[in-house]
């Protein structure tokens, strides 16, 4: 036996009881498990020798993705440069901007006009032509790989597209393949479906069936009509979305992004969400990954309340995703920011720090979705804020409609039932950038003061644990673009408005700190640095909240291997005094280096702190504050 086959074998061997095991409680197919176990043989023969020595050092360096160098950009293709090539000619401006994960938006085969965003894939084995090949992708990955850059895709695993050749043999009245999706011949059943299970698109895409009049069917549709749910209790479906897998993931890609993973396992009388099946499938996922190509990370997809996210990360000794996103957090973060009140992010921060140290979230202040309202209602009643008006009151302050707000930005799918309703918009434009530049003009104070929350939020995004991911274009400020109104395959969408093309010539200004794109980009290329040069930065540090007895000043502090950060951020167009007390020893401000005391610090509107403490015993401070 060679010693390549005996890497595999040994992987192999480590899985195979409790593989096995998953599987048949599932399947009870032993036939298709041994197809499974054939080809991930095969996968791991086909996969070139460059990935298969970073699947060695990375197995023998676990946490490799824990570092505190760490930084994300999301970014659709096209949008950002053309094209995969195009890409490939910006890695020097995403290693500017400290960048080292790309999440490169779906690009696979999907039909202009029923693509949800990519979203909606008709090949998984094909690039959007416009966007390149499968050899322009291996390209990429492997220049990326050169500088140190990981590669993080989607994979959409919930449903293929109505374009995919499953779904127009299904559609053609082949049997087999209808039993790969949820088919019905009337809707007694999808009926009873409807009962329990809440939809996803109220407005642009009601009810979770879809009636094809040629096929004289229903199909399972949770998200739009185009895209048909998957049937997991089929095990060809499995193995077939799992060779999906490892042929991507021998592409070259680092991170596996499993969309709407809640959502795969449909059982009636149920929700059709977190079903222990999917955990099951989610494991059975990790494990083939950690046979085939234990280089890459499982990034799950799970915009839910926390109770429902963390089982994601399966526990310690049978793990399931490495990282998710820090949803709730994200949302609570815009809460405070309408309200400039931190109780509720401080309740939701502390929730978080005391979730075990392995765990890493995707840290984000937005990405290429809606922000749903997911807060914790149950606290905020206590404080007599019920869920409706509150919601109504984020979405008019958002748009900029309610309170002291200079946000800009549309609601995306109202349901006019439950008054229920999401939000739309770049960070930018959230922040009042907008709104200043448009009715106050450059060197306006307004201007300052959104740039100033802008770059707070940054701030703060970087100090939390895990892993920050920034949204490609929010690096310059980029604001909201209505142009997508225009298309008539992206109007109804307003998640268009934040998807906007990537502005170079703003990217041009970056230099020039007099302008907008080279205020935030200078100002955070700046926290970017502190926070890959100190180790209170990695994904392990102790982190905690801290009073500050101001309802607008957020206090966080990160302690590792000796050393500690206060991190302090003003949420309000106020000056403020962050009445922390801490005695022990003297700070210094990370930013301008002046040294101070942790105790009674002031801070300007929508400002921050960085405050590191000093080891060595100094002399005074420069000034008590
Ligand atoms: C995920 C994606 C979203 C898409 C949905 C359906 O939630 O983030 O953009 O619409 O899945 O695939």
């Amino acid at each position: 036996m060679n010693k390549s086959k005996n890497v595999f074998e040994t992987r192999f061997c480590r899985h195979l009881d409790e593989l096995k095991w998953l599987y048949m409680e599932l399947y009870g197919n032993d036939a298709m498990f041994a197809e499974l176990c054939d080809s991930m043989s095969r996968f791991y023969q086909e996969r070139n020798e460059d990935l298969k020595i970073l699947d060695l050092e990375r197995e023998a360096q676990p946490d490799w993705y824990k570092k505190n160098d760490m930084l994300g950009m999301m970014f659709y293709i096209d949008n950002f440069a053309g094209n995969m090539k195009g890409v490939q000619s910006k890695l020097d401006y995403i290693e500017k901007s400290n960048v080292n994960y790309i999440h490169l938006m779906p690009f696979l085969d999907t039909v202009e006009g029923r693509s949800d965003g990519g979203y909606a894939v008709a090949d998984f084995r094909k690039v959007q032509e416009k966007l390149g090949t499968m050899e322009d992708l291996e390209h990429l990955t492997a220049a990326c790989h050169k500088k140190k850059i990981n590669v993080c895709m989607d994979f959409v695993m919930n449903h293929t597209s109505e374009d995919h050749a499953w779904a127009k043999k299904a559609r053609q009245g082949d049997e087999e393949y209808q039993s790969r999706y949820f088919f019905f011949d009337d809707f007694t059943i999808p009926g009873m479906y409807e009962n329990t299970v809440p939809q996803v698109f109220p407005t642009t895409a009601p009810g979770n069936f879809t009636w094809l009049p040629d096929a004289k069917k229903h199909v399972m549709t949770t998200f739009y009509p185009y895209q048909w749910d998957l049937n997991y209790r089929n095990p060809r479906v499995f193995n077939e979305m799992m060779y999906n897998f490892l042929f991507l993931a021998n592409k070259g890609i680092d991170i596996i992004r499993i969309d709407a993973v809640p959502y795969i396992w449909k059982e009636l009388y149920t929700s059709c969400r977190n079903l222990p099946q999917v955990h099951t499938i989610v494991r059975m996922m990790r494990m083939i990954g950690e046979i085939v190509c234990p280089g890459i990370l499982l990034l799950g997809e799970v915009v839910m309340e926390p109770e429902k996210v963390v089982p994601y990360f399966g526990t310690v000794e049978k793990p399931e995703c490495h990282m998710l996103y820090n949803v709730t957090t994200m949302a609570t973060t815009w809460h405070t920011v309408a309200t400039r009140n931190v109780r509720l992010l401080k309740q939701q921060l502390d929730i978080v720090n005391r979730l075990p140290k392995e765990y890493v979230f995707l840290n984000y202040l937005r990405c290429h979705d809606d922000i749903g309202w997911g807060l914790d209602y149950g606290a905020l009643m206590q404080e007599g804020i019920g869920e409706r008006s509150h919601k109504q009151y984020l979405n008019d302050y958002f748009q900029g409609y309610a309170g002291a707000s200079n946000s800009r930005g549309e609601l995306y799918n109202a349901d006019p039932l439950t008054g229920d309703a999401r939000f739309c918009g770049t960070t930018a434009s959230m922040c009042g950038i907008e709104k200043a530049v448009c009715e106050d003009g450059c060197g306006s104070d307004a201007l300052e003061r959104a740039v100033r929350l802008d770059v707070m939020l940054h701030a703060y995004m970087f100090m939390q644990s895990g892993i920050p991911v920034i949204y490609g274009g929010d690096e310059i400020g980029q604001l909201n673009d209505y142009s997508y109104k225009e298309n008539p395959h992206k109007a109804a969408d307003s998640r268009y408005i934040h998807r906007g093309a990537m502005d170079w010539k703003a990217a041009g200004q970056i230099e020039d700190v007099t302008t907008v794109p080279g205020k935030i980009f200078s100002q955070l290329d700046r926290l970017e640095k502190i926070r890959k040069s100190e180790k209170v930065f990695m994904a392990d540090a102790d982190t905690w909240t801290i009073d500050t007895w101001d309802e607008s000043v957020l206090c966080i502090g990160r302690y590792y291997e000796d050393e500690k950060i206060i991190g302090l951020f003003n949420f309000s167009e106020y000056d403020k005094t962050a009445w922390i007390n801490e005695t022990d020893g003297t700070y210094v401000d990370m930013i301008s280096g002046r040294r101070m005391q942790a105790s009674g610090v002031n801070i300007p509107a929508y400002g921050f702190y960085y405050l590191k403490k000093e080891n060595e015993p100094g002399g005074d401070s420069d000034e008590i504050l």
